[in-house]
């Protein structure tokens, strides 16, 4: 089977494809699932330019989907010729968080799926939503459980409440979307205009460029009659922390998500308090979360916005075009 590997210290020159033996027949309460895409991640793009070390020879790529091949004895959640989709954190089945670490992240702290084939437990798939495509369905272990996670889960999202969302990347256009399907009304904002226009057709009720209108947080508040924003889908980290302070409401709720602007730096702390408002850290999700997504995303159609897809042996440039930061929605890989 096609694989690609990174060798160590990282870097997209230290992306390599290659072949290797087929994943080996699933053994009990296995299934081997021929992965067909994956998604990309700002979360990988770290791990495949060191910026998170990795043990040498890692197959990158958190996000896996495809279909079941092969069962092994004893699994009756799959049969063979589903549609399934991996999860973040294959070994949190349900209930509180229980991990703050990647060492058992696919693509990070094992290996991950930027490869044809692979044999797992059940455990670390559920079913893909039905008539997704393969990159649609890759789409939703790391960005879509994020947002959904942030809204649903710990938000407690309800019909007219106000969210907002920072930037057009994968964890914040699924926030859009789930936010309008779930009757909530959005206030989005990009670095671009042109991204801002495509915003508009997603459904945002408002739309702010961050750039030109740098105290953005007033201007949600304005935006919204003076009360803020319930919710706000915080992925900038220190950079946008203050404005997003701005933005919510007495008592919202901020999930912390993202470090797009760096992963350390000063909180307005006593705005925070004032504000009493809940940060809520947050890691992706559970698989039980992902189940719960799904059977939403079944009941309403909703459908992920791809921006593009490469094949496998393109990873590299897959990469550098989510570096160049001109992407919508998800990048993906297909094969
Ligand atoms: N905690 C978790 O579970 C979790 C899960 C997934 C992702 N994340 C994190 O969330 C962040 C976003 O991830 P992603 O995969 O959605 O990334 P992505 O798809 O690469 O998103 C990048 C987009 O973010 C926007 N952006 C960049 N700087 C910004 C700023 N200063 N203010 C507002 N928006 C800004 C830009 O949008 P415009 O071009 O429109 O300006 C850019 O296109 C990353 O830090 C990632 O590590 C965390």
């Amino acid at each position: 089977m096609k694989v690609v590997t990174l060798s160590s210290p990282g870097g997209l020159d230290k992306l390599q494809i290659g072949e290797s033996a087929d994943a080996q027949a699933p053994g009990p309460g296995e299934i081997r699932v021929r992965i067909h895409a994956s998604s990309l991640n700002f979360h990988d793009f770290a791990v495949v330019t060191g910026g998170i070390p990795t043990e040498d020879g890692r197959i990158p790529m958190s996000d896996g989907a495809g279909v079941v091949e092969a069962i092994g004895e004893g699994v009756d959640e799959f049969a063979v010729g589903d549609h399934v989709v991996s999860t973040f954190f294959p070994n949190w089945l349900a209930g509180s968080a229980c991990i703050d670490d990647f060492t058992t992240t696919p693509g990070d702290g094992v290996d991950g799926y930027a490869r044809e084939y692979v044999t797992r437990p059940t455990h670390w798939f559920t079913h893909a939503p039905q008539g997704y495509s393969h990159a649609e369905a890759a789409t939703l272990t790391t960005a879509g459980l994020t947002a959904w996670r942030a809204l649903v889960v710990d938000g407690g999202l309800k019909a007219g409440d106000t969210v907002l969302t920072l930037g057009t990347g994968g964890v914040s256009v699924f926030a859009l979307q789930l936010a309008k399907l779930m009757g909530a009304k959005v206030i989005a904002t990009s670095s671009s205009d042109e991204k801002i226009e495509r915003l508009r057709t997603l459904g945002a009720d408002h739309t702010i460029n961050y750039k030109s209108e740098p105290s953005w947080g007033k201007r949600v508040q304005e935006l919204t009659g003076g009360r803020g924003a319930d919710h706000v889908i915080e992925v900038g980290g220190p950079g946008t922390l203050p404005e997003s302070i701005d933005a919510v409401r007495i008592g919202g709720h901020i999930a912390l998500i993202g470090v797009l602007t760096g992963r350390a730096g000063d909180v307005p702390t006593a705005k925070l308090m004032a504000k009493q408002a809940r940060l809520q850290g947050l890691i992706v999700g559970s698989r039980t979360h992902q189940q719960e997504m799904i059977r939403a995303i079944n009941a309403n159609g909703l459908r992920p916005v791809l921006d593009r897809s490469f094949p496998l042996e393109d990873i590299a440039d897959a990469f550098r075009h989510e570096e160049a930061g001109r992407h919508f929605g998800k990048i993906c890989l297909e094969f």
